[in-house]
């Protein structure tokens, strides 16, 4: 399978089967579950299961054993963009095409299907039903661990709101993007590459090194599209990092520049896969995707 026929593939399967098992959770309180099935279900690209899938079927692991890892990173993903939107950080009214979180369920709605889905992430790397082995889940658990917190995706944000206003230098803004949505990237590949039983560790830092590189190209891009995209394609508000004057490439460089940066920065995500046996090309063609994309 090619990149286009692989992610309506992987988008649809960790949706499945996030809906499935969100809907066998009988004891949620309802409102609750409405807000998470909400975050969580109504689109989204899914790239980071995507990853997850892409990487650990590279390495032989079967796509049963890779749901559970998949909807995991895919659940701290979709809680980090609900706080995200809040009105204490970026303020957003519309997300994957529909009003935020908060907008639909208040603020303390909004803080508490956060709070459930990054449970549940880690619900889903516990389940006794995974088929991943106990080391597994120990390993895979501490990935997604470290690259969403303090050192990972909050410490970008972190970073990132104190940014605001501020005049950061590259290495600086490099830092930030490489924790902000760099480091669920990561744990998307590496939780991919550490489901599997068997890896080497020259193949896992070769992974490790094509994800740091497609992260920071995804998040580059993303700046790119605050400036050059459109609201009703990419499902949120274009122009939003500007209004808030946050620290973007866009920003410090100017467009054409940040543009030049991150594909400059997914020719080195694909050049790191160069070394590694088997068919890379749903993850090159992915590295591609993240700078050329519209949405
Ligand atoms: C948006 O992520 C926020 C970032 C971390 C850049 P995505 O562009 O992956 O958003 P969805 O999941 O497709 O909505
Ligand atoms: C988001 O960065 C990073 C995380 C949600 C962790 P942005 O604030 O740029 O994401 P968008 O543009 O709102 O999707
Ligand atoms: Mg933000
Ligand atoms: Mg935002
Ligand atoms: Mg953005």
């Amino acid at each position: 399978m090619n990149l286009e026929q692989f992610a309506p593939y992987a988008a649809s399967r960790v949706t499945d089967f996030m809906h499935g098992y969100i809907d066998s959770l009988d004891d949620a309180a309802p409102k609750l579950k409405e807000s998470m099935k909400y975050a969580l279900l109504l689109g989204g690209k899914r790239a980071r299961p995507l990853l997850v899938y892409a990487t650990g079927k590279l390495l032989g692991q079967t796509e049963d054993v890779l749901d559970y890892a998949a909807a995991a990173v895919e659940c701290v993903h979709s809680y980090s963009l609900i706080h995200d939107d809040m009105p204490e950080m970026d303020n957003d009214k519309l997300r994957r095409g529909h009003p935020t979180v908060h907008v639909k369920f208040g603020q303390a709605g909004a803080l508490l299907a956060g709070d459930a889905l990054q449970a549940l992430a880690f619900q889903f790397l516990s389940d006794q039903n995974s088929g991943l082995s106990d080391s597994s889940v120990a390993r895979l658990t501490n990935i997604l661990a470290v690259n969403a917190g303090y050192s990972g995706m909050c410490g970008g944000q972190a970073l990132d709101l104190e940014a605001e206003k501020k005049h950061l230098g590259l290495n600086e803004l490099k830092v930030l993007h490489s924790k902000k949505t760099g480091a669920l990237i990561r744990a998307a590949v590496l939780m991919g590459a550490y489901a599997c039983e068997q890896v080497s560790t020259e193949i896992c830092s070769n992974l490790d090194e094509y994800a740091k590189w497609t992260g920071l190209a995804f998040q580059v891009w993303d700046d790119v599209l605050d400036v050059i995209g459109d609201t009703a394609v990419m499902g949120k508000t274009a122009g939003a990092d500007i209004a808030l004057e946050k620290s973007t490439y866009p920003a410090l460089l100017g467009i054409d520049k940040a543009q030049a940066f991150a594909k400059e920065c997914a020719q080195k995500a694909k050049n790191a896969l160069k070394t590694i046996d088997g068919d890379t090309s749903v993850l090159s063609s992915f590295a591609d995707f993240t700078v050329s994309r519209d949405h």
